[in-house]
């Protein structure tokens, strides 16, 4: 077979090298990919991902088997639905499915129907109305921007006036454009988060290894939200019993919901979720494989990525197996300041490629000898899978403590929530 995977992150990283790990598997190209790809014989293709046409073209051009897509953006543009209508095979939901992750309305909308747990809340485009909602409910609360905002759209206010400073940005500022005029205000809810995500054709669920994200950019969970600073896959925490509640509860339901409504889901689903004292519930549906989780979950998938979208795509049962032990943990390296205004132009370490940790490399690019230079907020990601959470932080750990990093940042506490067990 030869894949295309469409997006340029650490993400699209692993999605790719896992897929090269198959034996049924001849080529793998990215677009539009990151250098970083190129050591593990990744192809790079230079056609951006919201060129459809293009990337339509090169599928045929190039006896592309399937496409597969990494990022939401180009799903809510209809990736999937105009190579279907190319007739070319492409994993991922159809534009209308991927409202599930492009509408936090939508998202809420079919929920309620389903009677999937999820945090009260209500839906404002006026300002002075979302304003006084805020005074009646009081801190803490949580504001979201409808639409998509790169993981940076969630203010959790803990005071009215931090509240009131994220509406006013959000509705009056246009802080994300068309995704923040109009907002979901949600009440707080407090627990232990993880993400669970699972492969989906129609009705059929075949779950991962759940991980955990860590979505604030300082130690000990301080600082604004990111698109997450690292993972780690299993949480051992979470018991199987709560997995498999969220299987039943919540997953299950939004997968037949959604074919209930015609908007049937193929592809990954990934669900958000909180362990609170009044049980599960759902922070947010995503439409696509996390990023950092990926990272993390899938070199624990034992059995073969490639033969299992292939299998999907069929309506064939695809075999999957997952690592029993251990846990493989991740820490992302960012540009100083992200998710501010960041700096570029940094060199990366050259010799993280050892035995014990894997690097998964998203916003960089190649200065003019050919090293590799940071060119994003998230940079790269350091990956170790080993038999309990203290080694395998100290294998990452100890290696970015070899390196200089000048100008980057990353958190020192990645997994130390899996030690309270
Ligand atoms: P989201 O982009 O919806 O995943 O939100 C980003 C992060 O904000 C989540 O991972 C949570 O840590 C936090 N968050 C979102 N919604 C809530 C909520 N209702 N209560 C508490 N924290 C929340
Ligand atoms: N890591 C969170 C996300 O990919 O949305």
């Amino acid at each position: 077979m030869k894949i295309l995977v469409i997006g340029s992150g650490g993400r699209e990283h692993a999605i790719a090298k896992k897929l090269l790990d198959s034996d049924k598997v001849k080529q793998v190209y990215v677009a539009k990919g990151n250098p970083g790809m190129l050591n593990d014989g990744i192809h790079l293709v230079g056609i951006a991902e919201n060129d459809h046409e293009g990337l339509i073209q090169f599928a045929k051009d190039n006896q592309i088997s399937w496409t597969f897509v990494g990022p939401e953006v180009p799903l809510l543009n209809g990736i999937v639905d105009d190579f279907t209508a190319a007739e070319l095979k492409i994993f991922g939901p159809t534009k209308a499915a991927a409202a599930i992750e492009g509408s936090k309305n939508f998202a809420k909308e079919i929920m309620n129907k389903y009677e999937i747990p999820t945090a009260k809340y209500k839906t404002f485009s006026s300002f002075p109305e979302a304003k006084a909602y805020v005074k009646e409910e009081g801190a803490p609360i949580v504001i979201k921007a409808d639409g998509l905002a790169a993981g940076k759209g969630v203010v959790v206010a803990f005071t009215g006036e931090e509240a009131i400073t994220a509406l006013s940005d959000m509705l009056e500022g246009n802080q994300f454009e068309e995704s923040s005029s109009q907002v979901v205000i949600e009440e707080f809810l407090e627990g232990e988060e993880f993400s669970l995500l699972s492969f989906v054709n129609g009705e059929k669920v075949y779950p991962m290894a759940i991980a955990q994200d860590h979505k604030r950019a300082y130690d000990g969970d301080k600082g604004p939200n990111t698109g997450g600073m690292g993972a780690y896959s299993p949480v051992p925490q979470i018991p199987q019993k709560t997995v498999d509640l969220a299987l039943e509860s919540i997953v299950r339901p939004i997968v037949s919901g959604m074919v209930k409504e015609g908007c049937s889901f193929t592809g990954i689903l990934y669900a958000g979720l909180i362990a609170t004292n009044e049980g599960l519930k759902v922070i947010e549906f995503n439409a696509r494989f996390g990023d950092p989780e990926t990272q993390v979950v899938l070199p624990r998938l034992t059995s073969d990525l490639a033969q299992i979208i292939d299998d999907l795509l069929n309506g064939n049962e695809p075999v999957v197996t997952w690592l029993e032990d251990g846990i493989t943990l991740g820490v992302v390296v960012a540009a100083e300041e992200y998710p501010k205004e960041y700096q570029k132009g940094m060199l990366l370490p050259s010799n993280v490629n050892n035995l014990e940790v894997t690097p998964y490399y998203a916003g960089v690019s190649i200065d003019e000898q050919g090293r590799l230079i940071a060119n994003g907020g998230r940079v790269f990601l350091l990956c170790a899978t080993a038999k309990d959470v203290e080694t395998a932080q100290r294998e990452v750990y100890d290696e970015l403590e070899k390196e200089s990093l000048d100008g980057f940042f990353y958190r020192k506490d990645i997994g130390e929530k899996a030690k309270k067990v």
